[in-house]
């Protein structure tokens, strides 16, 4: 079945356009350090590189937060609650959605955002179908820019918002509160949220991470210069540039980096963009948190902590929290 045939399936489209991509790309390429945002690495081929890095022996945040979720699941479901409306930030192949689903007490409807349509669309397809009961209402869309969520028909005893995978990583700690105000803001004041982070570790197991042995993190990396020869039409070359990518002990963070191995001029359309021997582009930052610190966090942005839970090497915690206000 595809989506068309689904009527109970209605998409929300609000995916960036390729104007949007290009305006983006060029004013981070602009700046000093360039940079170019990390949420474009999700096009078709980027979200297919990063489900193979969720499987690789050095990225252990994936399967570590999974553990932790199918431990704990029913604790969680019964802070939750019956009739629950769960909307989620960064869906990707909808894993951990599906477990929390199944786990909870007839949630009662889901709302799904994220930037990949395609993944959306077919993560959301498999909802519906292994939750018949359950309302599904995707939404594709940049969720670090403000936009309007759908609202289910069903009366909801009580909303989470799910934000697993340490996605919260990608912000900068200011933006993360600003992120989290607004879904504050936007989702009402009742709202519960449970959410992942990658804990500050050893410096050799962040880095592993992030540099896997098979390359598949440098080929993720080195997708979006394909995505830029798509979009604007251009023609620079992947083997100009290297994969880089190392913890910011300062910082707290992982940060990657794509380094262009010559001197270039690259053509983006009417612009030039001239790149030294050596330049670096920073392409993300992924935030790595102490307890203390994620705990500034969440109350800063009117948030307080009701329970939490972590793995026995302590490398990933899931919160789930209330809002104060
Ligand atoms: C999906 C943002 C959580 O930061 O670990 C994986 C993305 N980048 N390998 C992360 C990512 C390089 C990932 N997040």
């Amino acid at each position: 079945m595809n989506i068309s045939q689904h009527e109970a399936l209605v998409l929300h489209d609000h995916e960036p356009t390729t104007d949007s991509f290009k305006e983006d790309v060029l004013a981070g390429l602009i700046q000093t350090p360039k940079r170019i945002p990390s949420k474009f690495f999700y096009d078709e081929r980027g979200s297919q590189l990063f489900e193979e890095i969720t499987k690789l022996d050095e990225y252990y945040l994936t399967r570590t937060e999974i553990s932790i979720l199918q431990r704990y699941l029913p604790e969680i479901a019964s802070l939750v609650g019956p009739d629950a409306l769960v909307i989620e930030f960064g869906t990707g192949a909808g894993l951990k959605t599906n477990m929390l689903l199944a786990a909870l007490d007839r949630p009662a409807a889901y709302v799904p955002i994220d930037i990949s349509r395609e993944q959306l669309l077919d993560a959301s397809l498999e909802l519906v179908e292994a939750f018949p009961e359950l309302e599904v209402w995707p939404v594709c869309a940049d969720y670090t820019e403000s936009f309007s969520l759908p609202k289910p028909n069903s009366r909801t005893a009580q909303t989470v918002v799910f934000f697993p995978g340490s996605t919260v990583g990608n912000f900068t700690p200011d933006e993360a509160v600003g992120f989290l105000r607004s879904v504050v803001a936007s989702v009402g004041t009742g709202v519960n949220l449970l959410i992942g982070f990658d804990r500050r570790k050893e410096t050799a197991t962040l880095e592993a991470a992030y540099d896997d042995r098979r390359g598949v993190t440098a080929a993720f990396n080195l997708n979006l210069i394909s995505r830029i020869n798509r979009e604007f039409n251009a023609t620079l070359s992947a083997d100009k540039f290297r994969h880089h990518a190392f913890f910011n002990t300062l910082e707290s963070r992982i940060e990657m980096h794509l380094v262009s191995i010559v001197g270039q001029s690259i053509q983006l359309e009417d612009t030039e963009i001239r790149l030294s021997e050596g330049e670096h582009i920073v392409t993300e930052y992924s935030y790595k948190y102490s307890r203390e610190a994620f705990a500034a966090i969440i109350e800063a942005s009117g948030f307080e902590l009701v329970q939490r839970w972590s793995d026995s090497r302590e490398y990933f915690d899931v919160w789930y929290c209330r809002v104060t206000t």
